[in-house]
């Protein structure tokens, strides 16, 4: 029996939790912070949050950590983002240690060097890993990922009627990933701002006010306890 079983009383843990790490910025307002430190509280919960899902058995955790729209926001702002994701990266070895596997989703293509490079290292490092696959959506899009699928496939000369929703799946960031079960935004938003918008067309949602940098395991609990009441019908009966 895993810990999971023994501690909590949930029937059924999703399979895969995406979640929008919204709210940095609130929670730094609230205390008269500069939004970067609302960006390293929420890098904080972030591994807290990793931890304790591969703690209880989950199998694959999706995090949206900049999206393609991020970039309008002031220069500084994004660069103290990437620099953030720099103490990360450097940091990932504990991860490994951890057992948890980890890989981007995203256009990486665009980031600088050195970032480029230390996500090679860390998702290379953590290959073999048997526990949680942390996947972290970075400079990512959902509308993107299917303009880049829709190219690839186009440059593939596949004639159009043998084009089938495999064909788009198997053309995503996302190949081979199961679809997201559950996906939790904190902050108050009720919307999934461009996240995994071809993935989640049958997910479950579970939204709540507390913003990102407070989010703790409890949440996470919460929201799979939710999970666990949802009847899903796919269209049937
Ligand atoms: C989420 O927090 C982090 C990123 C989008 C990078 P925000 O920075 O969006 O925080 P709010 O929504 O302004 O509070
Ligand atoms: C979504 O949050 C992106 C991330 C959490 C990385 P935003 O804060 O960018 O979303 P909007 O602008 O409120 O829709
Ligand atoms: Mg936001």
């Amino acid at each position: 029996m895993s810990f999971f079983k023994k501690t909590k009383n949930f029937d059924k843990l999703p399979e895969h939790i995406a979640i929008i790490m919204d709210g940095n910025g609130r929670w730094a307002k609230k205390r008269s912070l500069p939004r970067t430190a609302g960006h390293i509280a929420g890098s904080k919960t972030f591994k807290e949050i990793a931890r304790y899902a591969n703690k209880i058995g989950l199998h694959y955790l999706t995090v949206y950590a900049f999206s393609t729209e991020n970039w309008k926001r002031p220069k500084d702002e994004v660069e103290s983002i990437m620099n953030i994701l720099r103490d990360y990266l450097r940091d990932t070895k504990n991860f490994k240690d951890e057992n948890i596997k980890l890989r981007f989703i995203g256009d990486t293509d665009v980031l600088a060097e050195d970032i480029k490079q230390m996500i090679a290292e860390a998702e290379d490092d953590s290959k073999n890993a048997t526990g949680l696959q942390l996947f972290i959506a970075l400079n990512y899009g959902g509308r993107d990922e299917i303009v880049n699928a829709v190219k690839k496939i186009v440059d593939s000369g596949i004639s159009s009627s043998d084009i089938t929703e495999d064909t788009i799946n198997d053309n995503l960031y996302t190949k081979g990933i199961p679809n997201p079960d559950l996906i939790i935004r904190p902050s108050g938003e009720y919307r999934l701002s461009n996240y995994l918008i071809w993935q989640s067309a049958y997910a479950e949602y579970w939204f709540s006010d507390i913003l990102w940098p407070d989010f703790k395991p409890k949440d996470l609990d919460l929201a799979i306890e939710d999970f666990n009441k949802r009847n899903r019908r796919y269209g049937g009966i």
